[in-house]
């Protein structure tokens, strides 16, 4: 069970349908179809906002596919609790059709894992069997969702960026600082990438400061 579905995650849920609606809204311009979730450093929640968003949407009966595009750190298998032995590598060397190695979690979400890692991970997000795969999947739903590795640390999700249509930073509350969040929207930008915005996670919610009460001064 993702956090978006257990009792105890309304916040978080409602934090999610927010997020769902500013995409939504930033559509109206310019389709956000395929986008790249992605972070400055390692553990900032990539994983965990890829996975939580992919739901949300969702449930907003949109159909969706979420993609473990993180091949040198990849869990999103882990999150779902299914195997990973078949996944994108295996959909890249063209040895089977995606529709026998995705994953059903819900009526509107499908998962692909990411298999074996390839010799080089970079080179296969790079290659053009991952960009006609991406093609066929805008064909197939509303939304390609697609986690993946820290910029800072690799050029892989610079290089999956340039196939989406934007890109969400996420940022750690406490933990990225300021340089570190120029320095990866500058690394997206400089290849022309859409940010479309940012993620501030893990925020401490301090009921106290948020519970308002009359005749306080
Ligand atoms: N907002 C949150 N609330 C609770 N737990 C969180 C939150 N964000 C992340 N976590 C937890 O923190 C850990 C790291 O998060 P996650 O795996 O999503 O990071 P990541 O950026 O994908 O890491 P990596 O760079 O290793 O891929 C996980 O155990 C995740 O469940
Ligand atoms: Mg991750």
């Amino acid at each position: 069970m993702l956090e978006v579905e257990k009792p105890s995650g309304a916040i978080i849920a409602e934090s999610f349908r927010t997020i769902k609606t500013n995409i939504q809204y930033s559509s109206l311009d310019k389709n956000y179809q395929v986008i790249v979730v992605t972070s400055p450093n390692p553990g900032e929640g990539k994983t965990f906002i890829s996975s939580n968003l992919a739901l949300t949407l969702a449930q907003g009966n949109k159909r969706v596919i979420l993609i473990d595009c993180d091949f040198r750190k990849p869990s999103i298998h882990r999150r779902f609790k299914v195997s990973n032995t078949l996944g994108l590598s295996e959909i890249l060397v063209g040895e089977d059709s995606f529709k026998l190695l995705l994953k059903k979690y819900s009526d509107n979400l499908d998962i692909i894992t990411s298999g074996h890692m390839p010799p080089n991970p970079a080179e296969a997000l790079a290659s053009e069997r991952m960009y006609a795969f991406i093609e066929v999947l805008r064909n197939e739903y509303d939304y390609i969702i697609l986690d993946s590795p820290p910029v800072l640390f690799v050029s892989d999700s610079q290089i999956l960026s340039t196939k989406a249509d934007g890109v969400i930073l996420v940022v750690k509350c406490g933990k990225t600082n300021k340089e570190e969040i120029k320095e990866a929207y500058m690394r997206l930008k400089s290849i022309n990438v859409n940010v479309i915005g940012a993620i501030l996670n893990a925020i401490k919610i301090d009921s106290k400061k948020y519970s308002y009460k009359y005749g306080e001064r």
